[in-house]
């Protein structure tokens, strides 16, 4: 045989092919002769599977299990192991997932969103007259119910001294004198406000008020000065009550205003400035 024909074996309906002719050239008697090639899949008993070894085996003999490698072994018995342990565990999980939808609620509200939530409800129905008083002016307006304050007074009427920032009551950019007392006006909704006196920066012009800006002014209590009208009108609202504040009082009043650039030494010194008696000693 040929190198060639040893790494390329002939296929077998060519073999088969030769055979046959060579059969027809030597008569029907040597054709019978002739035994048949063993077939490749017939060659190995060893691999013909647990069917075949059974029949080889004498009558009465148990059926071979069949054959499983030891690290199948292993995984098996570590598998039919976790299941077990899933199984105990799984009552405490149910309940761990029970107690988690039943906390889910107190989750989502965050306490520091509560005030708007803990108003009454808005009244059912469509926009409502709103009727107030702003700056002194009788106001009306039809407005959705919802609706902020802070967005009525400078969306719908067009003041801007009273400034847009957080939004959920922390920094007091937003402060505007409802009945005369501060107030975050991006807290509180329209129909909250049926019939209030309210007061903005803009109308913040009595002779305390104006004591209070120049003090800011003179003390440079401010530098961008975003927070400086909601200041304001917290400091004016604390004088009209206590014309000569103590340092722990006036920080206590301006807890609720948060100045982002300034220290705070000049605010208290304005503070201080603007009161009507003698400047307190532990102020500064
Ligand atoms: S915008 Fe209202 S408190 Fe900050
Ligand atoms: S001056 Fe800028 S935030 Fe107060």
């Amino acid at each position: 045989m040929s190198d060639d024909k040893k790494r390329y074996p002939i296929g077998e309906s060519e073999s088969e092919r030769r055979r046959q002719a060579e059969r027809a050239a030597s008569g029907p008697q040597a054709a019978a002769q002739t035994p048949e090639p063993a077939r490749r899949g017939t060659e190995a008993p060893a691999e013909a599977g647990p069917e075949a070894a059974a029949m080889q085996m004498p009558a009465g003999a148990p059926a071979p299990e069949p054959p499983v490698a030891a690290g199948e072994e292993g995984a098996a018995s570590a598998l039919a192991e976790l299941a077990s342990a899933q199984a105990v565990l799984a009552p405490e999980r149910l309940d761990a997932d029970a107690a988690r939808a039943e906390l889910a609620p107190a989750d989502a509200a965050p306490a520091m969103l509560a005030p708007a939530e803990a108003a009454p409800a808005p009244p059912a129905g469509g926009p409502l007259w709103l009727r107030f008083r702003l700056n002194g002016q009788r106001r009306e307006l039809r407005v959705d119910p919802s609706r902020r304050l802070l967005a009525v007074i400078r969306e719908d009427l067009g003041l801007t001294g009273t400034k847009r920032s957080c939004e959920i009551g922390r920094c007091g950019a937003c402060m505007v004198l409802v009945d005369g007392e501060p107030m975050n006006s991006c807290l509180l909704s329209a129909y909250q406000c049926q019939e209030a006196d309210i007061v903005t920066i803009e109308g913040l012009r009595d002779e305390r008020a104006e004591r209070v800006k120049s003090a800011f002014l003179e003390e440079g209590g401010f530098q961008c000065g975003y927070c400086t009208p909601g200041m304001v009108v917290s400091v004016t609202s604390m004088l009209a009550a206590n014309p000569c504040p103590s340092r722990a009082e006036t920080e206590e009043a301006l807890a609720g205003n948060i100045c982002r650039c300034t220290g705070y030494g000049s605010i208290f010194r304005a503070v201080c400035r603007a009161s009507a008696g003698e400047p307190d000693a532990n102020l500064i």
